[in-house]
């Protein structure tokens, strides 16, 4: 089979590109370095010579290079991975999140119906999910994004499920919760230099000695312990997600869509005397504001990708933090 993975040098991207080489797919991979490094595409060159292609290419922009290389491949399935994800830097930046996001997946979807490649599989986002919800939330809940990192998503899935009515291509979209971790061959990790707005790494940069404390968004939400409270997920877990997602993919048409998540609610200060306990390292954290964006609770129910893609998520949270924190505390910045 083979795989054109845009976003392959990504956190998540890397980490699936490495698994699917792993299990002897051939993988072509995309990317513009927005927010990845070319190092993590280099070690997995080293690692897999044979099975495995790259282009440095910008897909909001380069458009008759990607129609080339989809022409010229002719891949069983894209996952579409390429995508910056910071719901604070969304608020800040709101085209350059329109540009990255959506234009490029339009690009793409043109680039598939020219080439005659069917099948996709979009990575999306709980961020689409109205918070008026009630939690736990389900792909049939209310779309309503609080943030233009969500609307992007939500746009892109509204494009990719009318040209799957049309029958131009057949859709997977995986709405991923909270991803944390490193996968097992530790070939990249989230991108824990300063401008990364996300609770782990802001942990590991305390860990590492590089910042003071975390600063907890807000202790007086209506929660258990009055902090913020998602549903944190392995990127183990999230990788296999992929795999159960392809495998559905091949014998089914149309548009579909999957959480990818525990259904376990977890807290900040969960989250945080889990790492210290597992890494007994002790985070100093301040209480600030709450953040503009965020909201009280998001979590998953995950039975629909349970009863249809037989799949689930594993790992505990003492792992999610043990893993984070062994692949960063040797070499830092990777
Ligand atoms: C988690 C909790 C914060 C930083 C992420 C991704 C987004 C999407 C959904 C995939 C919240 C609190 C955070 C800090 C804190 N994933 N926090 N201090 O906002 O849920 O969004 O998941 O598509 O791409 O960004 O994740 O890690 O920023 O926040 O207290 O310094 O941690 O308030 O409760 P979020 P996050």
């Amino acid at each position: 089979m083979k795989i054109l993975a845009t976003g392959a040098a990504g956190y998540i991207g890397g980490s699936f590109v490495y698994e699917a080489l792993q299990k002897k797919y051939k993988v072509t991979g995309l990317d513009n370095f927005s927010n990845s490094k070319p190092s993590t595409i280099k070690k997995i060159q080293q690692a897999f010579p044979e099975n495995f292609s790259f282009y440095e290419i910008d897909l909001s922009s380069d458009k008759h290079l990607l129609e080339k290389i989809l022409k010229d491949l002719k891949p069983d399935v894209v996952a579409h991975f390429a995508g910056l994800k910071c719901i604070s830097e969304s608020e800040l930046y709101p085209n350059t999140y329109w540009e990255n996001n959506f234009q490029s997946s339009k690009n793409i979807l043109f680039a598939m119906h020219g080439s005659g490649c069917k099948k996709i599989i979009f990575s999306s986002s709980a961020a689409v999910y109205d918070p008026a919800n009630t939690q736990p939330l389900s792909e049939s809940s209310d779309l309503k994004a609080l943030s233009v990192y969500g609307e992007t998503k939500i746009a892109v899935e509204e494009i990719y499920k009318a040209a799957a009515q049309e029958g131009i291509i057949d859709v997977l979209s995986l709405r991923y919760f909270n991803p944390l971790g490193v996968h097992r061959a530790r070939i990249v990790s989230d991108n824990i230099e300063s401008k990364s707005a996300n609770l782990m790494p802001k942990i590991l940069r305390v860990a590492l000695n590089l910042d003071q404390a975390v600063k907890v968004f807000g202790d007086d939400y209506t929660t258990k312990d009055g902090s913020g409270e998602r549903d944190y997920i392995h990127i183990n877990d999230l990788v296999s997600g992929h795999f159960s997602a392809i495998k559905y993919l091949e014998s089914n048409n149309g548009f579909h869509v999957f959480n990818l998540g525990t259904g376990k609610s977890v807290s900040v200060f969960k989250l945080l005397k889990t790492f210290e306990k597992v890494n007994a390292i002790k985070i100093p954290i301040t209480i600030a504001e709450r953040r503009i964006g965020d909201v009280a609770v998001c979590y998953a129910d995950p039975k629909r990708a349970k009863d249809i893609l037989k799949w689930e998520a594993k790992e505990t949270l003492d792992k999610m933090c043990l893993d984070a924190w062994r692949a960063i505390e040797k070499n830092g910045f990777n």
